[in-house]
């Protein structure tokens, strides 16, 4: 490390995105460390202008930045969020859910995080249509990959106390989820976590029944992105989901959600996933203290409001925002 502030890009694309990580740039820079914030443009409304969805320097500026605070890009929202989490060189997409105490939750024992593979699966992008009417696509799974997102989600559970369930249908796919899950499970042998592995199918029904029987769930791809929306739904939304997309040497951090056009430039989008992402954001870079101070205070103010329109309440993000920075 040397003694320049770490440098953070700031990237709040569209809708909401613009809403929301304004307000958790704002905490950051409430809560303390000093960092070289550097804001770049990404998504449908720079592409209208520049006919490209992600300028190179917007790609440059993550690929350098320590951190990365991203919002959310609308129709584009491919075009930027996969090559962004490849400039980070992400393997890892990060995804805590949890019921908070003051939020009506569909399921209130809901507390656990999916560990999402994020390079590979159905996502690698081999899709092809070989004749007309008939497309293809090849899903891509390999034993590095495999090895890596499990090592991140033994390692995880372990510095928590927590165990690790393996999501996977190996029944079917025998080969490739085959090796995902002999990966992890010879991963898992080298730590001492309660490990099982679920079918994933059966793990949607059993999550919603019974999430409480869960900790951190080790996905492929496309099973982690599904599932962690389905999760989303047991606690009362997307307005409250963090996400961390993880590399060995940059992150990138953002709320689940979209770009909301349904109450886009209303003031009233729920900051609480960009603000907990931030609080991410700062754990990453080693400011565990600043990263449970803000998330600290977004439980007190999920728990006593004020709350935006999602959760029931009249705020506008810059009520529950002001709310937050009045906690810190
Ligand atoms: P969405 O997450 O934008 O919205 C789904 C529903 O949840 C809407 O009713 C919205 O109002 C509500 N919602 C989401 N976040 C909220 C918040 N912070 N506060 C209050 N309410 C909130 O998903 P949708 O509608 O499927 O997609 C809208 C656009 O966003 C699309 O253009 C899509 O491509 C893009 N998108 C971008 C993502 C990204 O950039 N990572 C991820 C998901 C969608
Ligand atoms: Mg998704």
């Amino acid at each position: 490390m040397t003694d320049d502030p770490e440098q953070i890009a700031v990237i709040p694309g569209d809708g909401i995105g613009r809403e929301v990580t304004a307000a958790a740039r704002e905490v950051l820079e409430a809560v303390g460390p000093d960092f070289a914030f550097a804001e770049a443009e990404a998504g449908d409304a720079v592409k209208e202008r520049t006919g490209e969805a992600l300028p190179d320097e917007t790609r440059q500026l993550a690929a350098s930045a320590d951190a990365t605070l991203f919002g959310a890009a609308g129709e584009t929202a491919a075009d930027v969020i996969i090559p962004l989490r490849r400039a980070v060189e992400s393997f890892a997409n990060v995804r805590p859910v949890r019921a908070y105490p003051g939020v009506d939750a569909p399921n209130p024992d809901t507390d656990l995080v999916f560990v999402r593979e994020n390079t590979e699966g159905v996502y690698a992008g081999h899709e092809s249509e070989i004749a007309p009417g008939v497309t293809t696509l090849t899903r891509v799974v390999t034993e590095s990959a495999s090895e890596e997102i499990a090592r991140y989600g033994f390692e995880y559970a372990a510095e928590r106390g927590l165990g690790v369930t393996i999501a996977h249908k190996a029944n079917v796919m025998r080969t490739t989820d085959g090796l995902f899950l002999e990966t992890a499970r010879r991963v898992g042998e080298g730590y001492d976590v309660p490990t099982d592995d679920a079918l994933m199918d059966a793990l949607a029904m059993h999550l919603v029944q019974r999430p409480e029987d869960y900790d951190v769930v080790v996905c492929p791809n496309l099973a982690g992105d599904m599932l962690s929306d389905l999760a989303a739904g047991l606690v009362g939304g997307l307005g409250l989901l963090p996400s961390a997309n993880v590399g060995e040497e940059r992150a990138l951090f953002e709320p689940v959600h979209g770009t909301a056009p349904d109450i886009a430039g209303e003031g009233v989008a729920n900051p609480s996933a960009a603000i907990l992402s931030a609080a991410m954001l700062l754990e990453y870079l080693g400011y565990d203290d600043a990263g449970q101070r803000v998330r600290a205070a977004v439980e007190s103010v999920l728990a006593s409001g004020p709350h935006t329109p999602d959760l029931g309440g009249d705020a506008t993000t810059s009520d529950v925002t002001e709310a937050v920075l009045a906690e810190l």
